[in-house]
């Protein structure tokens, strides 16, 4: 009679055995958890599309923030919702914008928070666009003006970290962003203020519940000119090139479920800590089933989590950060 030679089986035969021969943890500290902050007071509320996340005024903000470090997460993502949006992103910008007082605000509340500031200009053009727009006199076609562009997000960063801004992380996928980013925060003092850098950021369908979130959609056209073809891996490597070269301190993939063989690719190839977004659709269709009654939320949540680790992440922004917090607490 002939027996299995290799029984994998012996190891899994106990919680205890497990947890020894795990090979990927998930932890708290490796959460970064995104808020929208937007003007007026009084307003906590809910997106639509994205139960269980909502736009802050700054007076409200204060309890939800001690709640955050409370749970034991490290870092936020901030996003500005605007009153008012003009053709160039100036409340983007501006000394005393949302996202400015925000940062200087939390930072009074939680000093040890780090406040990671999402470098764009899409929740503040009227475009919606992400940098500025240029009609082509020849052909009217109309698109994005990357070099125009890169001047206002230098503005942006720095005036994100003269508020105080511990990490700036720009998302805008404009040719050359990390290098003006580097040399702005350089120049302004800020010299020892990372990026985080959007490095690898597909035109994805998977943003549309943070476009509502963020009243952030195109108003005309697509992204498709500066984000890339969900097609090409060996682009995404250029990307990652060009951004550790320019300067980057860490690299994102974003999307992170569709794109999980890009995470492995450039963890692989570069040696930087590396950033997973698992971005709003993620997190709108799981809460959608859970509703339903169609999956075990936490089950699915710290499995996917867990999955983005596995597959090279040192770190995910992820909006079940809290919810992911307590239940590695056992709650
Ligand atoms: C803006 C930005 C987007 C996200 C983060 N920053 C969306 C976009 O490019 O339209 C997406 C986040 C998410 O879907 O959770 N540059
Ligand atoms: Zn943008």
């Amino acid at each position: 009679m002939s027996f299995p030679i290799i029984r994998n089986r012996r190891l899994r035969g106990s919680a205890a055995l497990r947890n020894l021969v795990r090979e990927t943890q998930l932890t708290t500290n490796d959460f970064i958890y995104p808020i929208f902050v937007t003007e007026g007071s009084g307003v906590k509320e809910e997106i639509g599309s994205m139960p269980g996340v909502y736009h802050w005024s700054l007076d409200l903000l204060e309890q939800e923030i001690h709640e955050i470090a409370g749970l034991g997460i490290q870092a936020i993502l901030l996003f500005g919702v605007p009153d008012h949006k003009d053709e160039i992103g100036s409340e983007a910008y501006g000394n005393n914008s949302i996202v400015q007082r925000a940062t200087r605000k939390i930072k009074e509340w939680e000093p040890d928070l780090l406040i990671v500031a999402d470098t764009c200009l899409c929740q503040f053009t009227s475009t919606g666009h992400c940098g500025v727009i240029r009609r082509d006199e020849q052909t009217g076609r109309a698109d994005v003006d990357n070099d125009a562009s890169l001047e206002l997000l230098v503005k942006t960063a720095v005036s994100q970290a003269e508020a105080g801004a511990d990490i700036i992380a720009p998302s805008n996928m404009m040719d050359g962003f990390v290098q003006a980013i580097r040399c702005g925060l350089d120049e302004a003092g800020f010299e020892h203020v990372p990026i985080m850098s959007y490095s690898v950021k597909y035109a994805s369908a998977y943003y549309g519940p943070f476009r509502d979130a963020a009243h952030s959609a195109p108003q005309f056209g697509d992204r498709k000119t500066y984000q890339m073809d969900p097609a090409n891996v060996r682009e995404a490597l250029r990307e990652a090139e060009s951004d550790v070269v320019e300067g980057a301190d860490m690299l994102m993939v974003k999307p992170a479920l569709a794109y999980l063989d890009v995470v492995r690719m450039l963890k692989e190839q570069f040696d930087l800590p590396l950033v997973a977004y698992n971005v709003s659709a993620e997190y709108s269709m799981v809460k959608a089933a859970a509703r339903n009654g169609w999956l075990d939320e936490k089950a699915i949540v710290l499995e996917t989590l867990l999955g983005m680790k596995r597959a090279g992440a040192d770190m995910i922004i992820t909006y079940f950060a809290k919810d992911a917090a307590r239940w590695l607490r056992g709650e």
